[in-house]
């Protein structure tokens, strides 16, 4: 068993670190107060082969794997977590999708483009009346000829104001099994009928955008189907089990954040004639930050780690989500604590943390759900 890195990991969490001090954290904050889509960092991505991270070579992607991308996020995450879930969802759940379940014909005509950052991608699978139990969607998609009309409305798109391509999943069977009458589709921005509806206004990641889809006659060609026709939701929920791992990364770089700002700013705020890194209320709170980040990063890595084996991760990727999101609540809120009334301000970074790590929790699967696959497995 090896814990450490190997070099060529090691170059690539370098490159992230230096892309994240150069091209994200630098207007972070102002991005989140502006709630400006951070459009100009994931272009730069692209430089860096970080639109797409896990996308083979031959169509323009890194040719990297699922810990490669794990170091990448952590790394962004810790500058601004809006820029990370939006890297997070194109990687993870967009493009994803394509390599999973696209054919030759439809990862010719988009994975080049989504690699490099000329796309962006999205996923949309809520709707008003299906969160956490996603099989109750009721999005159709009716076949017509060699295409499928699709109606209804997605709530909670994650990057939908600026998405190029969108993975959407409808209902192609009313008699089918709830589960097996779902079905994966490419859908463009441009497709008639299909629209960006309302943005929502969030608490945190306020940078990034979260958005209502509607869907009025969208005619979307057969040669769109991702997978089989009825053979979506399982598309849907392998695509989350890589996704989790994104957001399990999500945390450990907001924890991380929360560790080093509180440090700093312990080492420089005295109280009683000392800093207040002197005390020992504060060093307590510091090394159970750090004990915890140190656990949500490991199960994080196993997770990656599995997946880039090829081995079942549902049930670690849960683990790892369930466990990194709590932590970064934990510790963005511990720092909030150690800073004090500053830290309840926005000239310091740990209330976005705080704001930030709360979707941590929601998102992706929240907490119950990961609850619900792990203790399936215990009991299973
Ligand atoms: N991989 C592959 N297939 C899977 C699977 C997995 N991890 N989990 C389930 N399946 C398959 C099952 O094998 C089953 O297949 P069959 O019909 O062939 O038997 C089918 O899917 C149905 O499975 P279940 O009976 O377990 O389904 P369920 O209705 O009980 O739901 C659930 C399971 C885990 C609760 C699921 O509904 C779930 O994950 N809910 C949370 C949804 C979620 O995470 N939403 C996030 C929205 S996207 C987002 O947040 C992105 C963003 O913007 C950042």
């Amino acid at each position: 068993m090896e814990f450490r890195l190997n070099e060529d990991q090691q170059m690539v969490r370098d490159s992230a670190r230096e892309y994240a001090a150069t091209h994200v954290l630098p207007g972070a904050a102002q991005r989140d107060v502006d709630r400006e889509f951070p459009i100009v960092p994931f272009k730069k991505a692209g430089e860096y082969g970080f639109t797409g991270v896990c996308v083979p070579e031959e169509y323009d992607g890194a040719g990297l794997g699922s810990l490669e991308l794990t170091l990448v996020l952590m790394e962004v995450n810790a500058a601004c977590a809006s820029t990370g879930v939006t890297l997070s969802v194109h990687n993870s759940l967009c493009l994803a999708a394509l390599i999973n379940a696209g054919n030759d014909d439809q990862k010719a005509r988009y994975l080049g483009k989504l690699a490099t950052g000329e796309m962006l991608g999205a996923y949309a699978l809520s709707e008003a009346g299906s969160g956490s139990d996603a099989a109750a969607l009721v999005c159709t998609a009716r076949a017509d000829g060699d295409e499928f009309v699709l109606e209804g409305t997605k709530l909670w798109v994650t990057s939908a104001s600026h998405a190029d391509m969108f993975v959407v999943f409808a209902r192609t069977s009313q008699e089918a099994k709830r589960s097996r009458g779902i079905t994966a589709f490419l859908v463009e921005r441009d497709t008639p009928g299909f629209r960006v509806s309302k943005k929502e206004d969030k608490l945190g990641i306020r940078a990034s955008s979260t958005c209502e889809l509607v869907f009025e006659e969208v005619r979307v060609p057969a040669i769109n189907v991702l997978g089989e026709v009825g053979h979506g939701f399982p598309i849907a929920m392998e695509l989350l089990d890589g996704g989790r791992i994104g957001i399990a990364a999500q945390g450990v770089g907001i924890a991380r954040a929360s560790i080093e700002a509180s440090a700093r700013y312990a080492k420089e705020r005295h109280a009683f004639g000392k800093p207040i890194a002197k005390f020992g209320a504060i060093r307590a709170k510091l090394a159970e930050m750090r004990a915890r980040t140190d656990a949500s990063e490991l199960l994080t890595l196993r997770a990656a780690w599995l997946k880039d084996q090829g081995e079942s991760h549902t049930v670690e990727a849960s683990c790892a989500k369930l466990i990194a999101s709590q932590n970064a609540n934990f510790c963005a809120r511990e720092a909030v604590q150690i800073h004090g009334g500053a830290g309840y301000l926005e000239d310091f970074p740990v209330e976005r943390y705080m704001r930030d790590a709360r979707i941590t929790e929601i998102y992706e699967g929240t907490t119950e759900i990961q609850r619900m696959v792990i203790s399936r497995e215990v009991l299973a």
